[in-house]
């Protein structure tokens, strides 16, 4: 069997510009032999972090909601692909939520130093961000691509590359204002 790929798509819109890209990218792992999952982050159902702090002595967390299951598959698989657009200058805030849910994998890795990845599949796991804008601002791309290299150092995925993509069709003052500032 191939590579296990999941992909994680930070937009609600289905048939939106980013979940495009996505299926882009799955088509060709597919047509690579690869298996892959789609998880469509802002349909699931899941608390933000409440710092309990309960995932520094354990290998998951105390919130039972959605989560759990995510967490089995993400040290499963041998690659990762986020999409998601840019809002507000980032991350889309269920995302960024989603993201926060991880510290089961930074006390694992960085406090107890017990990593959650098996390192021989550490070696090959790789990371791949798709992310689009509305406006084509210098910066436009900055804040989100830092918080998914940090995701994925905490998931144990070799940032392997980024396609960012803007779409210039938010050409008006708010936006502007935002990059600039
Ligand atoms: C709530 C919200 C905030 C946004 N904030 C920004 C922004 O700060 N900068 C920007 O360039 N585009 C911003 N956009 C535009 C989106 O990045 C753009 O429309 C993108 O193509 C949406 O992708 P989707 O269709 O896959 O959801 C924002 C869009 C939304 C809905």
């Amino acid at each position: 069997m191939g590579m296990k790929i999941i992909g994680l798509l930070g937009s609600p819109l289905v048939k939106g510009n980013t979940a495009k890209l996505l299926d882009q990218a799955f088509r060709g792992e597919t047509d690579a032999g690869c298996e892959v999952e789609n998880i469509v982050v802002p349909f699931l159902d899941f608390s933000p972090c409440m710092e309990i702090m309960y995932c520094k002595e354990h290998t998951t967390c105390r919130l039972k909601d959605d989560m759990i299951p995510i967490y089995e598959k993400v040290r499963e698989v041998d690659s990762i692909i986020v999409a998601t657009p840019v809002m507000t200058m980032g991350i889309p805030g269920k995302f960024k939520g989603f993201m926060d849910r991880f510290q089961v994998f930074f006390m694992a890795k960085f406090v107890r130093k017990q990593p959650l990845v098996d390192p021989v599949k550490k070696k090959h796991r790789r990371g791949l961000y798709f992310v689009i804008s509305g406006m084509n601002l210098p910066n436009v791309f900055d804040g989100s691509k830092r918080t998914i290299q940090s995701f994925f150092q905490i998931n144990d995925c070799k940032y392997w590359d980024q396609r960012a993509n803007p779409r210039y069709g938010y050409d008006h003052g708010y936006y502007s204002a935002a990059g600039t500032a």
